[in-house]
């Protein structure tokens, strides 16, 4: 050690661990009764969406390989671990009947991760939508809504006894952007009014999701997982800071605000009033959102936004974007993933974690994603057999080194959790990027391998923390 060391101490009880989700790991698509999400179905139907022609039923085999894969997970030094319930494996019609064979496998990996001393944190939804609900309208449709209050009923009866930690959604504004304003995923619509209807509908159906559990009266926390990207103007200039705050709107406001202070931010509305654009509310939404807000708070953290004041107007004419009200920017200078064209810019989750502390009643929140995904991995493997990827390591100490100072000026912080655990399916990027402490080769029956990163990262819990 020399001079300039430093040493980076977390509390003994800091959650270490990973993120994954049902639908990117369990594999096993068409097995022991699961029916189709929008997923499957979109492969189906144009399987060359989808990088090297890889479909959801590949993802990562953890149906079957839960056991052995728990067993790594202690290698690599979790303390807990989060995944996500398939709806359409518990209910596979969406509503109804109960597949037994499923609330075995949930019940098996509970158990599992418990006995071998991992919190298990779950999540209910992580883009994927039954096919069967998806062809009831989605969440533009409020039997939708409900269908999935039920189905979160029955996943918190059955497991609400050991999981004490739930999550209703994985940034659920993603499939609103991708899925109805960006046209990347399936249904592929592009019209803002039908997004911003989704968008409304899902908070509604997160805070009847949280109404019933705290009803349950389980002993645990119920939150949402969100990925904030914060906006950054590009200069001081008034219209350039205005145009950041307007992105701050779009993009984490709109489901920040709701969730944890009950109301929607004024600004927003009234940009969405002013276009005729707001979306329709039901008698009782607006309070239901209002008496549910989160106790605990995921936050995946990937990139921020850097944003400058519009250079040139858009016609009225054209389908509104977001994008309409401010021109995204990014220095020439940042530091670029080039995998996956996303800025690195550790720093910023130091400003998320403050901003929760200054902002949001410094109400308790973990970092519940961040992770970089690289391509080509197999071409740093050494002659003993496995991946170095030193790039990993220090892409998250960077980040943890925020984390702490975060922590030391009083963030509500408990937990940091990398994507991900192993390298697993990644919708239609599908095993592009590798994200995981564990290699997964799919040529050789999933065979998993812990990477340099794995050995570091249980050194890293193992020590609570680091010295560099
Ligand atoms: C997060 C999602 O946004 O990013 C994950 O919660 C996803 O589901 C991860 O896999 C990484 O994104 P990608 O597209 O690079 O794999």
């Amino acid at each position: 050690m020399n001079e300039t060391n430093q040493t980076y101490s977390f509390p003994s009880d800091f959650w270490w661990g990973s993120a994954a989700s049902g639908p990117q790991t369990e594999g096993a698509a068409k097995e022991d009764g699961r029916k189709p999400s929008i997923w499957d179905y979109w492969y189906s139907k144009q399987p060359e969406c989808f990088h090297g022609e890889v479909g959801p039923e590949h993802t990562s085999n953890f149906y079957h390989m839960y056991k052995e894969d728990i067993q790594l997970m202690k290698k690599t030094g979790h303390n807990s671990f989060r995944t996500s319930i398939q709806w359409s494996r518990l209910i596979p019609d969406g509503k109804g009947t109960i597949n037994e064979k499923a609330v075995q496998f949930y019940n098996d990996v509970i158990n599992e991760l418990i006995a071998n001393d991992i919190e298990p944190i779950m999540n209910l939804y992580h883009f994927d939508m039954p096919m069967c609900m998806q062809e009831k309208g989605g969440w533009e449709s409020r039997e939708v809504v409900d269908a999935y209050v039920e189905y979160a009923k029955t996943c918190f009866e059955l497991f609400g006894d050991r999981v004490k930690y739930w999550f209703t959604f994985n940034e659920p504004i993603v499939p609103v952007e991708a899925s109805y304003l960006y046209n990347l995923h399936y249904p592929h619509i592009v019209d803002f009014k039908r997004g911003a209807q989704v968008a409304h509908n899902t908070i509604v159906a997160h805070a009847k999701a949280v109404a019933v559990y705290k009803k349950l009266n389980l002993n645990g926390r119920i939150g949402i997982i969100l990925n904030l990207t914060p906006s950054y103007p590009r200069s001081k200039k008034e219209e350039d800071v205005q145009a950041a705050h307007i992105a701050d709107l779009f993009f984490n406001r709109s489901f920040l605000d709701p969730v944890t202070k009950g109301v929607y931010p004024a600004g927003l509305i009234e940009i969405l009033k002013e276009r005729n654009l707001l979306p329709a509310v039901e008698e009782g939404d607006l309070e239901i959102i209002q008496s549910n807000p989160i106790d605990l708070l995921g936050v995946n953290y990937y990139q921020p936004r850097r944003v400058k004041a519009k250079e040139e107007q858009v016609p009225p004419e054209k389908p509104f974007m977001p994008e309409h009200l401010f021109d995204p920017y990014i220095k020439p200078d940042r530091k670029i993933n080039p995998h996956r064209g996303w800025e690195i810019c550790e720093e910023v989750i130091y400003d998320i974690m403050i901003n929760i502390r200054d902002h949001y009643d410094n109400i308790p929140f973990f970092i519940s994603e961040n992770g970089m995904g690289v391509e080509g991995e197999e071409k740093f493997r050494n002659h003993e057999g496995y991946i170095e990827d030193d790039y990993r390591i220090e892409f998250i100490q960077e980040h943890l080194k925020w984390v702490h100072k975060g922590l030391q000026e009083g963030a509500n912080c408990l937990g940091y959790h990398l994507w991900t655990f192993m390298d697993n399916w990644s919708w239609a990027n599908a095993y592009k990027n590798r994200y995981g402490l564990v290699e997964v080769d799919l040529n050789r029956d999933f065979k998993r391998t812990i990477k340099k990163s794995g050995q570091w990262y249980k050194a890293l819990t193992d020590n609570h923390g680091f010295t560099i």
